[in-house]
């Protein structure tokens, strides 16, 4: 097997991700939300688990088993993904965000199921706050920072965007549009960006590898940090 120099920088390390997609209530008995498996955040908190980091994994419903090993903190909503990473943040020396929280809830959520009527119905949906963008003063100085980029169109110049705004070290790069990338699936086919400006593609690999890539870049960004 591989065996690089930094595989021990992320032992004793805590590593937060998150994984799947969230939930937003429209009434008792219904919900918007997207396709995220979590399977990408479940291989990540897996892959850090196994190089002995001390793993959070803040999960949204999942349709994967949550790995052996690891801290799971469940949450259904954007706002409670948010509030877990904002409590678990401080403590974190690298946060992978893989999760795919939903950009907006419905505006007003039915105390009572709504019930079928004569004609349509329309959902007022009001927008989510920003994860990433958001909790960024909760960062321990040097901690890493990976984040995502689901892209159909534009897919570089929308993910530096994020790259930038999120204030992130890493953003992985997925194309929507390609077969054996993204959603339900088990590989992934994934192209790293970073702040200095390189674009590195990656192989069209079983998730778990893709998680061991994300994972010797931020293992080589502590060692470099001192962290
Ligand atoms: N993200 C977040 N908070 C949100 C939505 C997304 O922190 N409310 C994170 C995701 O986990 C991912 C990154 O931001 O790591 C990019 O997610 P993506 O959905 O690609 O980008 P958005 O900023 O939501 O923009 P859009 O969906 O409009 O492309
Ligand atoms: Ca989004």
């Amino acid at each position: 097997g591989r065996l690089l120099e930094s595989d021990g920088a992320l032992a004793g390390r805590r590593v937060l991700v998150t994984a799947g997609p969230t939930r937003e209530a429209i009434d008792p008995v219904r919900y918007v939300t997207n396709h995220s498996s979590g399977r990408m955040g479940v291989a990540l908190a897996a892959a850090a688990w196994r190089r002995s980091a001390n793993v959070t994994l803040v999960a949204g419903p999942l349709q994967v088993p949550v790995p052996a090993g690891v801290r799971v903190v469940p949450v259904e909503s954007t706002q409670q993904m948010h509030d877990a990473v904002a409590a678990e943040l401080p403590e974190a020396d690298a946060l992978v965000m893989a999760a795919a929280p939903s950009d907006f809830r419905p505006a007003n959520v039915a105390s009572q199921k709504i019930k079928r009527g004569a004609g349509a119905l329309s959902i007022e949906l009001t927008p989510n706050d920003d994860i990433l963008a958001g909790t960024r003063e909760r960062r321990r100085d040097g901690a890493v920072i990976v984040g995502f980029a689901l892209e159909t169109t534009d897919l570089e110049a929308n993910a530096r965007r994020k790259l930038a705004s999120k204030g992130l070290d890493l953003i992985v790069l997925n194309d929507a549009t390609e077969p054996g990338a993204g959603f339900g699936v088990d590989t992934n086919r994934v192209t790293f960006l970073t702040p200095d400006g390189a674009v590195a593609p990656q192989a069209l690999l079983p998730k778990g590898e893709v998680a061991d890539a994300i994972l010797d870049r931020v293992a080589a960004l502590l060692a470099a940090r001192g962290v």
